[in-house]
Order: structure tokens, then C-alpha cells, then sequence
């Protein structure tokens, strides 16, 4: 009984980790658990992809050992395939890698390399199941939704003398790819200069398949000691030829646990280099700066490679390469006037490693006329390689490009961009109730209350307490008086217990992920031993879809949304606090294939399952909610994101700001992280200072720890409850702006907060700014305050621009950086002339009662003396939009004829049943003020403005009429302003107002 010890020690360690883990989770303590995380050097094939890239480097005779089998080359409407071949080092024997390189009608290209021996067939497991052997290839199938039209322009030529393939691509051919034969590697070009390179420094690196070689045990040497965990590590050092480093190819332990590994090693790698460009951007969900730093040691740069493992960290710290609960493995990287970038599309565990070089072209010349060039190192454990590269040149071309393939952020409801109130846990329904009156009581806005975990009965989803949950229905009305909503946690683990329906479905109907020897996979997680839905399988999804119909989820209604949490998965103990790799999912992948992509398919269940609940129900159903925790390219399509369990701090209160700004600028800019911090009880100052900042993330939401005191934003007395109402009325009354801003993401991919390079790609001394941003297309500038007891901000203009104080219209001229005062009850918050902005000045209690309010316009007059704004309004709930239910005006102040006018952006179907309905509602909404900001010295003594508006009908003939105007005297700092009182000017409709 060899196993007899050692087995029950090991059980022993493992039921103690479990014991420590589940009390870590309760107790909060001060930083992450770095052991309960891998490093690199912790990761068989970081480890082993990082030593080939040591030895690559520091050899000067190191040549990539992958070359372009010439005669394989096919071109082909657009995609050229060919072979690559893999010298395996030591032999004659070579690999065989086929090779595809599409060109897109977008100007995106994409370059996949599979490998011909794993691409068909099953492996036998130990237990008799079978695994799928091919690299995983499916993770297109959840991120990509369109963008991939097959260029018919692309065109290719040979140059046999120089070995390469060329392809002119792109929007007016500016594009080039040029394939290097031997060692294989890939140029792109935009306008003939070279802006990204593929395997420039022979990094390159497939991990070919192997038979696995039972190597006979090793007899113990008398007096030897066993060989423990951790001691190949040791081997490895000592073996410079570490690319070969064959500890971890077949099997690797970690924290107690043992991943078996089946298909050996399979890791791909490849080095991509932006010559030229100083900053890359992305890879998110990290903490830390958002231009990343280098990761190969140094002062102030990481030691560990950026790591994308969706993975539950507990406690995480500030300004890491550590992992967290999302991953996007798309960069962007920035020079002067140029934005370039790449999508690594790989759902496996990716670890992204970022040095830089910088050339002088004469050691004298002080730095001037040096050049950076931004390398990164892609290396992920499994799966396909498969990379598209985006040519820019400007940011939004870049973003764009990405999300024209993984999709747009869905057009929220409008109650999902207002404010959101929750805490683990609002312990009763009456309690719920409760918090709801006190709102309205204390006149402070919010438009969600949301249940964690407790409202269940014992953990079990789909449920409620009945002690303490007697009456969902009447809470959930209660809240619908007022518009507002109720969300409730659903997480995918599933308590493993009898006489629970769902957990016996899931088993009965063998819809449950599997474990290496095929049997259901248990694990821990809330509710005790659980069982995970496996929505890799469409079964199901199926299944889950019914779930939440009204009538099985009940005590849940129309009003009510969905929080998706825990979905990395989490799992207590199991390895780095997730899933082994070696369980097995639908269709015979491994969880080490598709890990990152977890997350996404329980979301998309979800998003599919709210659905059908409405459409079952009634033909006018809405778009539904869903907040996820864990995310990969794509997920943006489906809802909002938060940024996990941080702490009540103020260098979490900072960091959360580049946080929010990296997902913005990586297709996902519905996000936020928890206000006042999830662990901790903060101070009032900072809680009132992290509201003034979550007024500013795009899911703006108050969360807290189970353990924390009560602090809804009436609890924290004067005078911090007025500050904190006066931060959630700017929300509400910037609505119709910020709802502007997601509709210009939902069709576009913009993001909605915007970093100061990405507003400036011209601007080098911006580039690194990531603590103050824009407001979609407004020019609104903020910069929170985010450190205690500071009284001003100092906010960086890039631009020779006229900026106004947003509160009191002081004026600022850029470029340069300006002092804002900011004591706690002001928000650094600057408009920057040129603008207009859509606001909706009266206090309600919830958005929804916002609906027919009226509109004030903001005109901010900069250097040119023009302004321009946008706004879009629908129904805030439905799909109605999609049939032409919606307004989308442009309003235009000219200087040279000091008129503002309202034009209609675009309403191609506005002839339709359901936008005439629309137009029709909204015909009584109307424009009662405007402001002008910056108004020219000639308005003084003006009293009245010439309106005139468009009769309704499809009459072209106006009617005109004069309304006052007010006239404000410039007075020390401020600017002078107008305000046209009353125009009474429909909002849906055509009008121009003349200022004279
Ligand atoms: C972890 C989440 O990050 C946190 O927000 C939530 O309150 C707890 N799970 C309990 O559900």
C-alpha cells in the first residue's frame, strides 16, 4: 500500500489548504497569497518558452529553426496557405505545420499555425475516456463574430532573391505582408515603413507532438533523499540547453496538486516587435499603468511576464503582472501619430513577456534620433497559434478592427448605466424594501439593488431563503414603482446535494464538466461540494435557458437581472483556485484548452437563457442585463464587467482608474470596479471620493464585503451624504451623454472613457497619462481625486484649446498642465471648448423616470468659435431600436452665423411602425435651456434669440418665434455665458436658433 502514506498525507495537505483558502476568503488580509499563484518559473512552459527565448538571444549564432516550404505556397482569393517546417534540433526530423495567412476586406490580417499530427483524432486518458488530441481551434467559435470577409483586393508576389512572399492588402493597398521563408517570419508594413515584425527574434516555438517515453523509475541511492516538489527546477538551472527541459512535459505539480498531462507539451510562442513605438497598451485585466512595463527585471519594470489565467485572486495587488478574473490578449502599441496592434486569439492559460531596445543612431546625439523598439513574447500552454495583426494608423482604427471581430458592447438598458447598489448581503427582503425607502426618503437617486449570494436558500441558485426571503414578488414590485431593478446572483457552480432539482438534472442529464477519469467533476466552492455546468456543451445551454423562465426561477420578474460571478471558475480547492486542466469539457477538449474562454460561455448561456425568458413572454422584450466577473474577448457583446474584490484604499481608489481605462481600450468599456472598496470599511472622505470617481466608470456600482459596516450613501451624514448625492445627480443628469457614448461603442467599439493618448495619438508626452480621461465624444475631462486630503489636481491639456471648469466655468488654456482647486466637494472636471453636451437637469429618483424629462445643452465655445454634439435616445429597454425606434440628432453651433441648428444623424427607417410610435412619445420632449459657454462679447445687451422650428408633418415650412436670452459678464477667471431660457424646441425634431 505504497499509496497509503503518502496518499493520506497528501489528503491531509489538501484538506488543510482547502480549510485555509475558505478562511482566507472570510477573513481579509492585508496583500494576495503569492504561493497559491504560479510564476513563470512555476509554469513548465513559461519556464521552458522563456529559457528558448535566453538561449535564442544570447546566442549570436541562434537561428529560428521554422522555414516556409516555398514549394507549399497557395494564394487563394484572398488567404495564402502553405507549410512550415520545424527542424527539431539534434536531427534530421522535421515538423510539419501548416500554415494559413488571411487578409481580411477590413485591412485586418491573421496568421494561424496548427500542426498536421495533432490535427485529427482522440487520446486514450488513463481511466479508458478519451481527450481530444488536435490543438484547440474553437475559440473563434466565442470570440469572433464577424470582420472576417476574405479580401478580394489582396494581391501576391514572389521574390525569389530576397526568399519572401509579398501581399499588398488593406484599404488602398497601403498594407504589406511580407512572408520570410527562411527562418520564417512575417513584416508588416503600412505605407512601405515596417510596423510590426513576427518572429523577428526567432522566438517562435510549437511544441510538436511527442509518443511519451515511460522512462523506468529511478532506484533510490542509499542515503538519497526522495526527489520533492520543486526540485526539477533545480535540474533545469543547471541544464543550459532549457528549451529541452522535459520535467513538466508530461506531468506537473503545483500547490499540492498534479495535472496530468495526456498530449505532453504543446505550447506555441512567437515574439512580435513594434519597431519604433515606446508604449504597448492591453492585455487586460491587470493592475499596474496602462502602458505596460517591461517584465525581464530591472528597476521599475516586472521580473514575471504579464500572465492571462482568469483565476479568482484574492486580495490582488496593486501594479502586478499577476493574473486576474479576465483576459484580453489583444495589444496595441503607440508612437508618434501611430497606432498599431495584435490579437493573440488563444483561450489557454498565456503568459506575455515585454521587453524594449532602443537604438541611437549616433551615441552623441544625446537621444535624439534614438528609437524604441516595444517587443512582446507570446507564449500560451496550448492550442492554436493564431495571431491578427491591425495596422491602424489611429487608435479607433485599431479598436475598431479588433471589435468589428469580437463585437460591440451591447446597447445597455439605460438603468444599467445609471447608479447600482449593492453589498453582500441585503439580508431580507424587507430589508431590501427598506434601503429602497431610504433612498427616496433622503432624495438620493439609484436605479438597481442587487442580492448576493444570501438570498438563496443554502447556496442553491434558483432559490430563496424562506426565512428570510418570503416575498420576492412584493419586494420586486415594490421596486418597480420606481423603475427600478433587482439583480440577483447566479454563479456556475452547482451545490451538490439531493432533493435539489437543478444539481439532479445536471447530473441525471450528464451536463456537468468532467473530471480526467470521466466521472462528474467535484469540487468546492459557496455552497459546499459542487458541480459545474459545462455551456461548452449545447445541451446545456438548452437546459440553462430554461432556468430562468419566469415560472421555474420564481419570485423573479421582468424587473429582474442577472450577476454572473465565480465563472473563472472558481473553485476552493482546486489548483491556483480554479478548475485542474485536465478535466474535460464537451466535444473532449481539456479545461487547459479552453480555461480563459470559460467564463464567457456561461455568460452567453445566460445572455441567451434572459432572452428566451422575455420572448416567451411578450413581443416588446428588453435587452437583457448580465454583470460577469470573468471575461474574454468578446464578452463585452454581452454585458458589463467589475474589476473583483478590491480593498477600501486609496491606492486601490487610483489604480481602479487605469483599470477601468485598459478595458475601455480593449472593446470592453462597460466597466467598473466596486465603489468604496469590497473589503474594508473606508473613511468617509474616501468613500465620498470613490463616488465622485465611480460617477465616472461606466458601471458604476457600490459594493462591500459581507463583513464591512453598512455604508449606503445616506449612512455617511454631513456633510458627506450631500457630496455623494451630488456626484450620483452628475451622473443622472450626464444620462443622455453617457447613453450617447455606449451607443457610439455598441456600433463602433469606441471606448467610452477615453486616455489621453487615444484622444492625442500625436501627443508623446500624453502617452503615458492614465489617471485622467475624456467622456465619449463630449470633451468632458475629469481627473478624480483619489488621494486623501488633497485640495487640488493638476490636469494635464495636451491640446491649444480653450477648457472650461465644468462647475463654474473658469478658464483654462492648454497645452500644459493647469492646477484645478478641488476641495471634497468638487470633482476635477474640465469641458473642453469645441463641444456640446446633452443633459437632463431635473431630479428624479430613478433614471426610468427620466424618460420625458427635457433636455439642457451645454455649448462649449472653443478656439475656433464652433461646437458640435451628439445625442442618441430610444426607449432605454427594448430592441426597438433595431427597427428604427430611436433619435439620433447632431447639434451644430456655427460662429460665422452664430446659429445652432439640429440636424437628424441618420434615420433610415424611421418610416416604420415602431419609430413613428417612438416619434410620437417623445413629441412633448423638448430642449428647456441652453447654456452657452464662452459666449462672444457681442451677445451683451442681446435679450432675445430668433427660433425657428420645423413644422411636424413632413411640412418643410418653419415656424419662428423669439425667446430670451441672459446674459452673464465674465467675471476674474470665468468666461462669459448665455442662457436662451425656455426654447421650447422638440428634442426628436429639426430647429436652428439664431443668436442675433
Ligand atoms: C466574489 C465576488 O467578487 C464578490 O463581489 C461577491 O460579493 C462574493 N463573491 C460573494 O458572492
Amino acid at each position: 500500500m505504497m499509496l497509503g502514506l503518502n496518499g493520506l498525507s497528501r489528503r491531509w495537505v489538501g484538506l488543510l489548504a482547502l480549510y485555509i483558502a475558505i478562511l482566507s476568503l472570510l477573513t481579509p488580509a492585508a496583500t494576495v497569497k503569492h504561493d497559491n499563484f504560479k510564476t513563470c518559473d512555476q509554469s513548465g512552459f513559461c519556464k521552458r518558452n522563456r529559457a528558448y527565448a535566453d538561449t535564442a538571444i544570447s546566442n549570436s549564432k541562434w537561428e529560428s529553426p521554422y522555414s516556409l516550404d516555398q514549394a507549399s505556397l497557395k494564394f487563394d482569393n484572398g488567404i495564402l496557405t502553405g507549410v512550415v517546417n520545424k527542424k527539431i534540433i539534434n536531427t534530421d526530423e522535421s515538423v510539419r505545420l501548416p500554415l494559413t495567412v488571411a487578409f481580411y476586406e477590413s485591412g485586418t490580417a491573421r496568421v494561424t499555425i496548427d500542426e498536421e499530427k495533432r490535427q485529427k483524432g482522440q487520446i486514450e486518458l488513463r481511466h479508458g475516456s478519451k481527450a481530444s488530441k488536435q490543438r484547440y481551434n474553437e475559440a473563434e467559435k466565442w470570440a469572433i463574430v464577424g470582420g472576417t470577409t476574405v479580401s478580394k483586393g489582396a494581391a501576391t508576389s514572389q521574390d525569389t532573391e530576397t526568399g519572401t512572399t509579398k501581399v499588398v492588402y488593406g484599404p488602398g493597398s497601403k498594407f504589406e505582408a511580407v512572408i520570410r521563408h527562411a527562418p520564417f517570419g512575417v513584416d508588416f508594413k503600412r505605407d512601405g515603413e515596417t510596423q510590426i515584425k513576427f518572429n523577428d527574434r526567432g522566438l517562435l516555438n510549437v511544441e510538436h507532438w511527442r509518443q511519451k517515453v515511460e522512462k523506468p523509475k529511478e532506484e533510490k541511492r542509499e542515503g538519497e533523499e526522495e526527489k520533492k516538489e520543486g526540485d526539477e527546477a533545480v535540474v533545469a538551472e543547471s541544464d543550459k540547453s532549457a528549451a529541452e527541459d522535459e520535467s513538466t512535459w508530461w506531468e506537473e505539480s503545483f500547490g499540492g496538486n498534479t495535472d496530468s498531462k495526456p498530449r505532453g507539451p504543446e505550447a506555441v510562442a512567437l515574439d512580435v516587435s513594434f519597431p519604433g513605438y515606446q508604449h504597448v497598451y492591453g492585455v487586460a485585466e491587470h493592475t499596474g499603468p496602462l502602458s505596460l512595463k517591461e517584465t525581464r527585471g530591472g528597476e521599475g519594470k516586472h521580473s514575471d511576464p504579464y500572465r492571462l489565467h482568469n483565476s479568482d485572486v484574492f486580495e490582488y495587488e496593486m501594479d502586478s503582472p499577476m493574473t486576474l478574473y479576465g483576459s484580453i490578449p489583444f495589444m496595441q502599441a503607440q508612437k508618434k501619430d501611430s497606432t498599431v496592434g495584435v490579437f493573440w486569439l488563444n483561450a489557454a492559460e498565456t503568459w506575455i513577456d515585454i521587453t524594449k531596445t532602443s537604438t541611437s543612431a549616433n551615441p552623441l546625439s544625446l537621444g535624439i534620433g534614438s528609437a524604441t523598439t516595444t517587443q512582446a513574447h507570446w507564449i500560451s500552454e496550448a492550442g492554436v497559434l493564431d495571431m491578427f495583426v491591425f495596422l491602424g494608423p489611429k487608435p479607433q482604427d485599431v479598436i475598431g478592427a479588433y471589435t468589428d471581430l469580437t463585437g460591440y458592447t451591447q446597447l445597455p438598458q439605460q438603468f444599467a448605466i445609471a447608479y447600482h447598489q449593492c453589498r453582500w448581503n441585503y439580508v431580507t427582503d424587507e430589508d431590501v424594501r427598506d434601503v429602497d425607502r431610504k433612498f427616496d426618503k433622503h432624495n438620493i437617486p439609484y436605479d438597481v439593488i442587487w442580492l448576493d449570494i444570501e438570498y438563496t436558500d443554502g447556496k442553491k441558485y434558483f432559490t430563496w431563503d424562506p426565512m428570510t426571503f418570503p416575498d420576492p414578488l412584493g419586494m420586486n414590485e415594490q421596486l418597480d414603482e420606481h423603475e427600478r431593478k433587482l439583480v440577483a446572483i447566479i454563479d456556475p457552480h452547482i451545490k451538490n446535494e439531493g432533493n435539489y432539482p437543478v444539481n439532479e438534472e445536471l447530473k441525471s442529464k450528464d451536463l456537468a464538466v468532467h473530471n480526467k477519469d470521466s466521472n462528474i467533476y467535484e469540487g468546492w466552492c459557496w455552497p459546499g461540494s459542487s458541480t459545474w455546468i459545462d455551456c461548452f456543451n449545447p445541451k446545456a445551454r438548452d437546459w440553462w435557458k430554461g432556468l430562468f423562465r419566469y415560472d421555474k426561477f420564481k419570485g423573479t420578474m421582468k424587473n429582474v437581472w442577472i450577476w454572473n460571478d465565480m465563472n473563472e471558475p472558481s473553485v476552493f480547492n482546486g489548483p491556483e483556485t480554479t478548475m485542474p486542466k485536465d478535466n474535460i469539457h464537451h466535444g473532449g477538449w481539456e479545461h487547459r484548452d479552453i480555461h480563459n474562454v470559460n467564463g464567457l460561455t456561461l455568460v452567453n448561456a445566460t445572455y441567451d437563457a434572459l432572452l428566451a425568458r422575455d420572448k416567451d413572454e411578450d413581443k416588446h422584450h428588453v435587452r437583457p442585463f448580465i454583470l460577469t466577473r470573468s471575461f474574454y474577448s468578446g464578452s463585452q457583446r454581452m454585458g458589463a464587467m467589475w474589476t473583483g474584490d478590491n480593498q477600501a484604499d486609496w491606492p486601490r481608489l487610483a489604480e481602479s482608474i487605469p483599470m477601468v481605462l485598459s478595458m475601455g481600450i480593449s472593446g470592453f468599456p462597460f466597466a467598473g470596479a466596486d465603489v468604496g472598496g469590497f473589503f474594508g470599511n473606508p473613511s468617509k472622505e474616501l468613500l465620498t471620493r470613490w463616488y465622485q470617481t465611480g460617477a465616472f466608470y461606466p458601471f458604476f456600482r457600490g459594493h462591500a464585503h459581507i463583513d464591512t459596516r453598512r455604508r449606503e450613501p445616506y449612512l455617511a451624514g454631513d456633510p458627506y451624504k450631500a457630496i455623494i448625492a451630488q456626484a450620483l445627480r452628475l451622473r443622472y443628469s450626464l444620462l443622455p451623454a453617457w447613453y450617447t457614448a455606449f451607443h457610439e461603442a455598441s456600433v463602433s467599439g469606441a471606448p467610452i472613457l477615453r486616455p489621453n493618448y487615444y484622444m492625442h495619438p500625436g501627443d508623446e508626452k500624453g502617452f503615458g497619462i492614465d489617471d485622467q480621461f475624456y467622456l465619449g465624444s463630449y470633451g468632458l475631462l475629469a481627473k478624480p481625486v483619489t488621494q486623501e486630503g488633497q485640495q487640488g489636481q493638476d490636469i494635464y491639456l495636451a491640446d491649444k484649446e480653450k477648457y472650461y471648469d465644468y462647475f463654474d466655468y473658469w478658464t483654462y488654456e492648454g497645452p500644459g498642465t493647469v492646477s484645478v482647486a478641488a476641495p471634497l466637494e468638487t470633482i476635477p472636471l474640465l469641458m473642453q471648448g469645441g463641444h456640446i453636451i446633452p443633459r437632463r437637469d431635473r431630479p428624479r429618483r430613478s433614471s426610468g423616470l427620466m424618460r420625458y424629462d427635457p433636455f439642457t445643452l451645454v455649448i462649449v465655445l472653443g478656439n475656433s468659435g464652433d461646437a458640435e454634439g451628439m445625442l442618441y435616445l430610444d426607449d432605454g429597454e427594448s430592441f426597438d431600436f433595431q427597427d428604427g425606434a430611436f433619435i439620433h440628432r447632431r447639434f451644430l453651433y456655427t460662429s460665422a452665423t452664430s446659429s445652432l441648428v439640429s440636424e437628424d444623424v441618420a434615420s433610415t427607417k424611421a418610416s416604420g411602425k415602431k419609430a413613428q410610435d417612438y416619434l410620437k412619445q417623445m413629441e412633448s420632449v423638448r430642449v428647456e435651456k441652453i447654456i452657452v459657454i464662452g459666449a462672444p462679447a457681442a451677445w451683451k445687451g442681446m435679450s432675445d434669440v430668433e427660433v425657428s422650428e420645423e413644422l411636424g408633418g413632413g411640412e418643410s415650412a418653419a415656424a419662428t418665434r423669439r425667446v430670451p436670452l441672459d446674459w452673464h459678464e465674465k467675471d476674474e477667471g470665468r468666461a462669459a455665458w448665455a442662457v436662451v431660457r425656455d426654447p421650447g424646441v422638440r428634442v426628436g425634431g429639426g430647429w436652428k436658433i439664431a443668436f442675433a
